[in-house]
């Protein structure tokens, strides 16, 4: 097929849910793209914060051709081995908890808040914020509650009420008889990489305890290494009763997990909440490899090193560039808030072979694979720099 080919299959064939870059890509590897014509671009959002370890790791690789040649799927009334490990390591990794397997972040929020209402046992409000983003389908679509996701597909389901980020008063007024969990990313992604604040995390979690509501933390996109600690949580100095994890602990394949504290976690019970393809043994090594190859590569530490590098260069730009108005976030989740629209910078930046985003049209969002290399950034700070400087 030709690209004008593939161009028109996709406008006669797929439905037009997503706002297309032109762009076909046929390969990648680490922090590398090429697409149909050969040309190299370097991925600085690789796959919308799937790719923690870049492109097609080896060890991911690896992992999935071996069991693809044992078994690829079993039903969840048995057991697999693949599935066992990858919740004793999720578990080993966190605290004292139990795993659902799905396979998206939306499903594994949604099945947080099924989680929720149904520990509530007759309280169901959860408090969610301005600006977050937890998924499309409707559940999740309600505790996202913006409303530009959310107009078309009223009635959107009820007991989501949303309070304002780093804002106490904001949480605390919304607090009813009815409240069983708060619900928030500790870094907004889609929103703009918005940090909560520890001061304010940790009231929360006070607020949680108090209350015997649940503190449930979508770690969607900022789990997995992604601030330089396995969960953002970890910066935070708290536990949560519950995580959403998804994006990149698949290393490109489709996982979702909800994670919940020991003694919440059989709140569900056989027949209350499923997922056909969740944990299937394919899935689960893989997510095995992307866990061993973050420890056994240092990549933590890695993260934590190319972030402060990488955040020294993007200051280096605001300092140069009056357009750029602030650097945020943590680790290799970097936002860098113009005073303008993005969207021509993401162009540019595209035209010249580096793939970024912008969210909240002002926002552009650089979040490189964790074994991004020093090299690898500074090439991106010149692509970057060339297009702030047409702007
Ligand atoms: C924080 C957060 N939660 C949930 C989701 C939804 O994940 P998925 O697209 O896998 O359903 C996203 C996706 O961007 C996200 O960033």
């Amino acid at each position: 097929m030709k690209a004008r080919d593939i161009f028109a299959v996709y406008k006669d064939s797929i439905m037009p849910t997503y706002t297309k870059v032109p762009l076909i890509f046929v390969k990648g590897k680490g922090s590398k793209l090429w697409d149909i014509y050969n040309k190299q671009y370097l991925d600085f959002f690789p796959g919308w914060g799937v790719g923690s370890l870049g492109h097609c790791h080896p060890k991911v690789m690896q992992a999935v051709r071996e069991q693809v040649s044992k078994l690829i799927f079993v039903a969840n009334n048995y057991y697999n081995l693949p599935q066992a490990k990858l919740a004793k390591e999720l578990t080993r990794l966190t605290f004292p908890a139990k795993v659902f397997f799905c396979n998206s972040g939306a499903e594994a929020n949604e099945a947080a808040i099924k989680l929720a209402r149904k520990f509530g046992d007759g309280r169901y409000e959860i408090i969610t914020f301005e600006n977050a983003f937890h998924g499309r389908t409707l559940a999740a679509l309600a505790a996202t509650g913006q409303k530009k996701y959310q107009q078309g597909f009223e009635p959107i389901p009820e007991g989501f009420r949303g309070a304002k980020l780093n804002d106490l008063p904001s949480v605390k007024s919304l607090v009813t008889d009815k409240t069983v969990a708060i619900m928030l990313e500790l870094i907004q992604g889609e929103g703009g990489i918005n940090l909560a604040d520890k001061g304010f995390i940790l009231e929360l979690r006070k607020l949680c305890d108090e209350k015997k509501m649940l503190l449930i933390v979508d770690e969607v996109q900022t789990g997995i290494g992604r601030t330089a600690k396995m969960f953002c949580y970890e910066n935070y100095g708290i536990i949560p009763d519950v995580i959403t994890l998804a994006k990149a602990l698949g290393g490109g394949l489709p996982i979702g997990v909800m994670l919940a504290k020991k003694e919440i976690a059989d709140t569900l019970t056989a027949g209350m909440h499923a997922s056909t393809f969740g944990g299937s043994p394919l899935v689960c090594k893989a997510a095995l490899a992307v866990l061993q190859a973050i420890q056994k590569e240092k990549l933590l530490s890695k993260t934590e090193k190319s972030g402060k590098y990488l955040f020294s260069r993007l200051n280096e730009l605001k300092n140069k560039y009056p357009v750029v108005k602030e650097i945020r976030g943590l680790g290799l989740m970097a936002g860098v808030e113009l005073a303008k629209e993005g969207k021509s910078v993401v162009e540019k930046c595209m035209e010249n072979g580096l793939l970024i985003n912008c969210t909240h049209d002002k926002v552009l969002r650089l979040m490189p694979a964790l074994n991004i290399t020093r090299k690898e950034i500074d090439r991106a700070m010149i692509i970057l720099e060339e297009a702030l400087r047409g702007l």
